[in-house]
């Protein structure tokens, strides 16, 4: 995820942007720019890769008189990570930085365009700059150039722009994506987060969405919609790893928060109106494909279960799921009109790596979706689909499963297209029920208080089984590896119709039976299995949009009309249940006991 950082002031503004930038690191980011306007003279300098290819270039730039400056972390989504699309983005005599979508920048784009203005790079960010520099030639004053400019904007964005015809003020902007204002004395500092800011500000604002202004003069003026407002500076944080995790307690906590978020990124630009497009992606990868394999390890292969299901009934395409470290010793048979699919967040498992190879050995084509550009799956993989989850520190993986299985949803209907296997009818709906998942990932006080609460009483027994069926069935599969990973309570995950086949032999109260029932796929089915359960005196906790008597304990989820939305809905509520069972145990959530996050040996 892109980061920002923006001071004005007489320090050494080059080293306060470089360690601000340093400081976003951890949220992902594939290039890095800055730019300053000091003494009426405007820099620029960009790099791709490492922040230490950017210290590498601006080493023998200093920048110590009063002035004003932006950065920059870029994590490619419009655009490769190139250096003509990483930002600042230039005009003229004007220089902007920019984190979110602008979703209109396209008809902004051409219009330029049509009146001869002419774009360097493949980002939306560009328009920002053009559109400013636009009115502010026609009307000379920069500060309405910049507010017509915000008006034109559709979408999320937090914005910084500096510029030749006022080369004493930053214009910043924010709706739908994070900024604060740092302040001491008259130095004024900007961030996408505290890190940045903390040990060089002591004073803070974090602006709401909707607010737009300028900073000048060791002063801010503030606006929004009902025009200046006065607002109030609180005290700056102190403790910098505090604040890394934006105040939540652990990184897995804030991670599973940044979902619905996050996303709004994966989806960008691939969702359209009335189709799925993967800008990465030739359809000749498809060419004399009859069916999928997919590999993946752990949380990485719950999301290929259920991209398997989702790619068979919607796409209709056979397709079939192997946990990479099986799949690499059991001679499997490949044949050519097989399209190999890798999952990996990390993208260096090897396990996973060593299927990739050995696909590739036999002559597949092969596909990767992962979280980490240029890793070594990825570098290996014919093509890839990046999910775009930003960094994930957490060692029990959250955004990168939901990313990952919304890239599965999205290729499942991008190859229904190609195979022309969904009628117009259906691919809308399921388009418009995509678009709903943001909003299905939201974490509301009411069901992480409930998950509080509960936790309290799930804290012995002799295990935990998740049950679902269908889709749910790999959604219960990773609620139960979340459990075990960070609480080290016994957790198993089963298909629900399985339980009668033996496991049920362990029911009774002191057994903990977390039921996923949707209301969308096979309500009935899996009603009739948990009240087996529920009359063997198992404790049960149901989680549905239906209500369900015989529970012990209840969740009501809110989402009842596709089930993907139940899914994200759902897993949302499982991971909260491990949060906070964990941390109940006193056990340390981001780093359990003997795990790694990237599992790079066999
Ligand atoms: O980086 P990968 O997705 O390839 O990693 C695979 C597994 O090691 C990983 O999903 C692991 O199961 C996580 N700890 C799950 O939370």
């Amino acid at each position: 995820m892109c980061g920002i950082v923006g001071y004005i002031g007489d320090k050494e503004k080059k080293e306060i942007l470089l360690d601000g930038l340093q400081e976003l690191v951890y949220r992902g980011y594939d290039s890095a720019g800055i730019a300053i306007i000091e003494n009426r003279q405007l820099r620029n300098f960009k790099a791709v890769g490492r922040l230490k290819n950017l210290r590498e270039k601006t080493k023998d730039y200093e920048s110590i008189d009063f002035g004003v400056s932006i950065g920059h972390t870029r994590w490619a989504t419009h655009g490769k990570p190139t250096e003509l699309n990483a930002h600042p983005h230039m005009g003229t005599y004007s220089f902007v930085v920019h984190n979110g979508i602008i979703e209109n920048y396209q008809e902004l784009k051409k219009e330029l365009q049509s009146k001869g203005i002419n774009f360097l790079s493949q980002t939306d960010t560009e328009t920002i700059v053009h559109l400013f520099e636009k009115y502010n030639n026609i009307n000379g004053n920069p500060w309405e150039a910049f507010t017509k400019t915000i008006d034109k904007l559709d979408g999320a964005y937090a914005t910084l722009l500096i510029t030749e015809a006022d080369e004493k003020s930053i214009f910043f902007a924010k709706h739908g994506s994070p900024m604060l204002i740092g302040f001491k004395d008259d130095e004024i500092f900007f961030a996408s987060s505290d890190t940045p800011i903390i040990g060089k500000a002591t004073e803070v604002y974090y602006l709401e969405d909707g607010e737009y202004g300028y900073a000048k003069d060791g002063k801010v003026t503030l606006f929004d919609e009902n025009g200046e407002k006065s607002f109030t500076k609180q005290p700056l944080a102190t403790d910098k790893a505090m604040a890394q995790k934006d105040g939540y307690r652990f990184f897995m906590e804030k991670e599973i928060y940044e979902q619905s978020h996050v996303m709004n990124d994966t989806m960008m630009g691939r969702l359209l109106e009335d189709k799925i497009d993967f800008e990465e992606l030739d359809e000749k990868l498809f060419e004399n494909i009859t069916n999928i394999k997919i590999c993946a390890c752990g949380t990485s292969y719950h999301s290929a279960l259920t991209g398997a299901y989702l790619l068979e009934r919607v796409a209709k395409i056979p397709c079939q799921v192997e946990i990479a470290s099986e799949f690499r010793y059991k001679e499997p048979l490949l044949q050519k009109n097989t399209l190999f699919i890798t999952i990996s967040q990390s993208g260096e498992t090897a396990d996973t790596l060593e299927a990739l190879k050995m696909a590739k050995r036999a002559g597949l084509k092969s596909l990767s979706i992962c979280n980490v550009d240029n890793s070594s799956i990825v570098r290996e993989s014919d093509s890839a689909i990046l999910t775009r989850a930003g960094i994930e520190k957490g060692v029990a993986s959250t955004k990168a499963f939901a990313t990952q299985t919304m890239v599965l949803w999205m290729l499942t209907l991008y190859v229904a297209q190609i195979k022309k296997s969904i009628s117009s009818e259906k691919l809308l709906e399921e388009l418009d029920a995509m678009r709903h998942t943001p909003k299905s990932l939201l974490v509301t006080d009411r069901v992480h208080s409930k998950m509080n609460r509960l936790s309290k009483r799930y804290l012995h027994g002799h295990g935990f089984f998740f049950i679902g069926r269908d889709l749910f069935f790999p959604l219960a599969l990773e609620g139960a590896l979340k459990l075990k990973e960070i609480s080290y309570l016994h957790a198993e995950g089963y298909p629900a119709g399985e339980m009668k086949h033996g496991p049920i032999a362990l029911a009774d109260s002191e057994l903990f039976t977390i039921a996923l029932m949707p209301k969308t796929l096979h309500y009935d089915k899996i009603k009739s299995n948990v009240e087996e359960l529920c009359a063997r005196d198992t404790t049960v906790l149901a989680i549905s949009s239906e209500p369900f008597e015989l529970a012990d304990d209840f969740i009501k989820t809110t989402y009842d009309s596709h089930p993907m939305l139940e899914f994200f809905e759902m897993m949302v509520v499982t991971q909260l249940l491990a949060l906070e069972i964990s941390i109940r145990l006193g056990n340390d959530v981001d780093m359990p006991r003997n795990l790694a996050k990237s599992v790079t040996v066999e």
